[in-house]
């Protein structure tokens, strides 16, 4: 872990208001600042940075909050440590190199070097001439030229179980570091060897060129056929995108996503250096946001068999939710672009890519092959589909585009297929306002309640331990009363969030003599953090905060049942939420 002094200078001398303009436009309220947020999507400002004290931002709309750091990793997708090394280069701070690493851990610089090294040797191994077979793989089987080769930096594992351990012993890396980068492992009897034997090596680099981690494949048809890196101190596969370090200022207008990292070194190879992989795993959220930094558009180009399809549909709906203009692209006549490039070279894969469909096309493309609307009733069928998709889209010039297109290829009059998506939008519209009605009393009555999932099993404690938990992020000093009388304990808490939360706050205040904020954000992932400082946030906005309301928080706490609570606690709460409002 960082020293705590470092993390104080580096949260005072980047301002939270400073930081968070350079994403979002603030504008003033009172003693505070609105936004639009950047992390969902809406047209009202919900998003507010209080300045008090060490400075929070919250979202009332989609409850993200926290400090400075929770921030920074959020929109630069980072983690704790990196968006601490993110605001400290901004702040031109130094960290300590030996402070960056935490005591017993493997730091990640050291992870990255001994990667860095093993990466050498890998390559080193491949181009010796001594395993012919491994060269011809790739030259024959794969058609990856020599430049392709160093510029990926592929290399070979040999069938050995000590060579790679040796070499990094020689360069006095420990058995220990070996095993956190996951190159080597340990056996039953205590021998470490190597984990990538008899593999073709691809080195998987991070957006600064750092090796973060390995893919190593077989050169024949032994399983598994991929063994890729698990997450160590330097590699988090969930945010780790193959080839961005290549693609990113590439990429601007246009993004290739492909299934894997061979399919990107044949497109790199072919002249496509826009494209990119996830790692052995589905695409995530954060792939997506990451995605969203570097480009306007997304193809996806899958394997064009069912599995790939589908995955291609998930994709798709998670890359537009973060904003990503976004086309799939099937390849036809083979089983992915790498296939497809070697069978008919790069100019066709270029007219594919020019011709990859919008999802309006796609969809409909997928209706008409569905419909055979030579038949009446399926022809009406078809026009209900279409309609619907049309209706989904929200800009009403688009929506003309697309009538006109559909009603062309449905041969049905254009007005009436118009007709058909004015009234599929109004229904559309009544069962959003509907669903929206029931995410707000849900939330507020705990259902779907991620971050604190016991909240539905007894939402009148869990209610009354959010107030108390805000009493004490408002006014910390309320806690030497707390220790002094004993009357609230870790374990009069009733959900296991909240006392999580009670006892850090403890923790570092019993240590501290104060309660920083910032020492919550080191034990508490960025969705947990926007739930506590929602919590802080809700008392800013009354006027009693006094140790009366916290008094009778703790009563209602102890009285609260454990078990059985029913439909009226709920709407007891949801009443006491309306009239708080109301106030
Ligand atoms: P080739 O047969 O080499 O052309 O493979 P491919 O590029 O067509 O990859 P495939 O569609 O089989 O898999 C896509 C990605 O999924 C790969 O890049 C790997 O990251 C991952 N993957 C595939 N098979 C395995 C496996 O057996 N184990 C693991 N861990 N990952 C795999
Ligand atoms: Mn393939």
């Amino acid at each position: 872990m960082i020293d705590r002094r470092v993390v104080e200078e580096i949260k005072y001398r980047n301002d939270i208001r400073d930081v968070i303009s350079q994403y979002v436009t603030l504008k003033r309220a009172g003693s505070n600042y609105n936004g639009l947020c950047p992390f969902h999507s809406e047209k009202t400002p919900s998003f507010t940075v209080f300045t008090a004290g060490e400075g929070n931002f919250y979202c009332f709309g989609c409850g993200a909050g926290g400090d400075v750091v929770t921030f920074v990793m959020r929109a630069e997708n980072l983690d704790y440590p990196s968006a601490l090394e993110f605001l400290a280069k901004r702040a031109g701070i130094d960290i300590p190199e030996d402070s960056a690493k935490s005591q017993g851990e493997v730091s990640r610089t050291r992870v990255m070097d001994m990667n860095r090294e093993a990466a050498r040797f890998f390559h080193a191994t491949l181009v010796s001439g001594n395993y012919p077979e491994a060269l011809s793989y790739l030259r024959d089987k794969r058609a990856f030229p020599p430049a392709l080769i160093r510029h990926f930096g592929l290399g070979f594992a040999p069938n050995e179980w000590g060579s790679l351990v040796k070499h990094l012993k020689s360069k006095h890396f420990s058995e220990e570091e070996m095993i956190a980068a996951n190159l080597a492992a340990k056996s039953a009897k205590g021998t470490v060897y190597d984990v990538f034997r008899n593999r073709i090596i691809v080195p998987i680099l991070d957006i600064n060129g750092n090796v973060v981690a390995f893919g190593g494949r077989v050169m024949d048809d032994s399983k598994p056929k991929y063994l890729n890196s698990t997450d160590t101190p330097a590699f988090k596969k969930r945010r780790t995108l193959f080839a961005l370090n290549f693609a990113k200022d590439l990429c601007a207008e246009r993004m290739i996503l492909c299934e894997g990292y061979m399919d990107v070194i044949a497109l790199h190879g072919a002249g496509f250096s826009n494209a990119i992989a996830t790692l052995g795993t589905a695409i995530t959220e954060e792939h997506a946001r990451l995605m969203k930094r570097y480009t306007k558009e997304v193809v996806i180009c899958y394997d064009a068999d069912e599995a790939g399809q589908r995955a291609a549909d998930k994709a798709f709906s998670l890359l537009s939710e973060v904003g990503l203009e976004t086309k799939i692209l099937k390849v036809e006549g083979a089983k992915d672009p790498d296939e497809y490039i070697k069978k008919y070279g790069a100019g066709k894969f270029k007219l594919l890519l020019e011709g990859s469909r919008t999802r309006f096309d796609f969809k409909l493309g997928s209706i008409l092959e569905k419909h055979d609307i030579t038949v009446p009733l399926e022809k009406i069928r078809a026009a209900d589909e279409a309609a619907e998709l049309i209706a989904g889209f929200y800009s009403a010039v688009e929506r003309d585009i697309y009538i006109d297109t559909a009603a062309r290829k449905l041969s049905v009059p254009t007005d009436t297929l118009k007709a058909d998506v004015q009234q599929k939008i109004r229904s559309r519209q009544k069962k959003e306002n509907k669903e929206e009605l029931r995410r707000v009393m849900s939330e507020s009555a705990g259902y779907g309640n991620r971050t604190n999932p016991d909240y539905v099993r007894n939402p009148a404690a869990a209610s009354a331990e959010e107030t108390i938990l805000g009493l004490i992020l408002y006014s910390p000093e309320l806690l030497g009363g707390i220790e002094a009388s004993g009357e609230l304990r870790e374990e009069t808490f009733q959900t296991e969030f909240n006392r999580r939360v009670f006892a850090a706050i403890r923790a570092i205040y019993n240590d501290h003599q104060t309660l920083e904020e910032g020492l919550l954000s080191e034990r508490f992932t960025p969705e947990e953090m926007g739930r506590i400082i929602g919590m802080k946030v809700r008392r800013t906005a009354l006027t009693n905060n006094g140790e009366d309301v916290l008094k009778e928080c703790i009563a209602r706490l102890q009285n609260a049942r454990t078990k059985g609570n029913n439909i009226e606690d709920i709407e007891d709460i949801l009443g006491a939420k309306r009239r708080k409002q109301n106030e």
